[in-house]
């Protein structure tokens, strides 16, 4: 389990937030809802333990392996798709031989089977994405943090990596902190949401969608759906 307790981060004197208190449990999908600038990287940063808390404590469990997707792909232009995936892997006792059985596995989860050659220039947008994701999902990654990772793609590709990517999650129920500023995306994808608080609301809220079982493809078009996100996007314009 992870816990937040009291959490705040301050940059020079100023607090950017505090008093954030919240918890989770591992296999939990959890989206980091809030507007530009609230402090969302920040805290997904502090998840990930490359920032620190101003004050407060974080526990977490020991021994994650831990996979990051950003915006940007972030991929190396002199390496190959199935190179920068490899670079994924943080074991160092792996041999070559699985190493590249690896890369071919999840080259093929996320529909790449036949693109491990090519160079990032060669690539659409929504592959680079794909790319960043595979290098991320290696090696049976226990965390995964995601920064906005879909928010430069159109709609199309969009919905296409945000279905793959609950396919996945529900088979590996591996842990997601997934930031976005989008109340769509985030009721799509979530069990749970952390919202960062809007306008005079003082108080940060977590919000448990109670999905049970849900088929990603069709529940874009469910009435559930449209429910949740005009429910949340009303508590965030402070009307409920
Ligand atoms: N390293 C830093 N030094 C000083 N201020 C920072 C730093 N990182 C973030 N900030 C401040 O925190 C604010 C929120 O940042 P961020 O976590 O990126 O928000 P979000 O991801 O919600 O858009 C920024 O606008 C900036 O003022
Ligand atoms: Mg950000």
């Amino acid at each position: 389990m992870l816990e937040l307790k009291n959490a705040g981060k301050k940059f020079d004197s100023r607090w950017l937030f505090k008093n954030l208190n919240f918890q989770t449990q591992t296999g939990d999908f959890i989206s980091i809802l809030g507007p530009s600038g609230c402090g969302k990287s920040t805290l997904l940063r502090i998840l990930a333990e490359l920032d620190t808390l101003s004050e407060g404590s974080l526990t977490q469990p020991a021994n994650t392996n831990p996979g990051f997707v950003f915006q940007e792909s972030c991929l190396l232009p002199w390496l190959t798709v199935s190179e920068n995936v490899g670079i994924g892997i943080s074991s160092k006792t792996i041999s070559l031989s699985e190493k590249q059985e690896q890369v071919q596995s999840i080259l093929k989860t996320v529909k790449l089977k036949e693109s491990g050659g090519l160079f990032p220039h060669q690539l659409s947008g929504g592959m680079k994405m794909r790319v960043s994701i595979a290098r991320a999902l290696i090696n049976n990654k226990s965390v995964l943090f995601m920064d906005e990772p879909f928010a430069a793609l159109d709609d199309f590709i969009r919905f296409e990596l945000q279905e793959e990517l609950l396919d996945y999650w529900k088979q590996h129920k591996m842990t997601v902190f997934f930031v976005t500023h989008s109340v769509n995306e985030s009721v799509f994808l979530s069990q749970k949401l952390w919202l960062f608080p809007q306008g005079n609301q003082q108080e940060f809220k977590e919000l448990d969608l109670q999905k049970k079982d849900f088929h990603p493809q069709q529940y874009r078009q469910s009435p559930e759906y449209f429910r949740l996100v005009t429910d949340i996007s009303d508590r965030l314009r402070g009307r409920a």
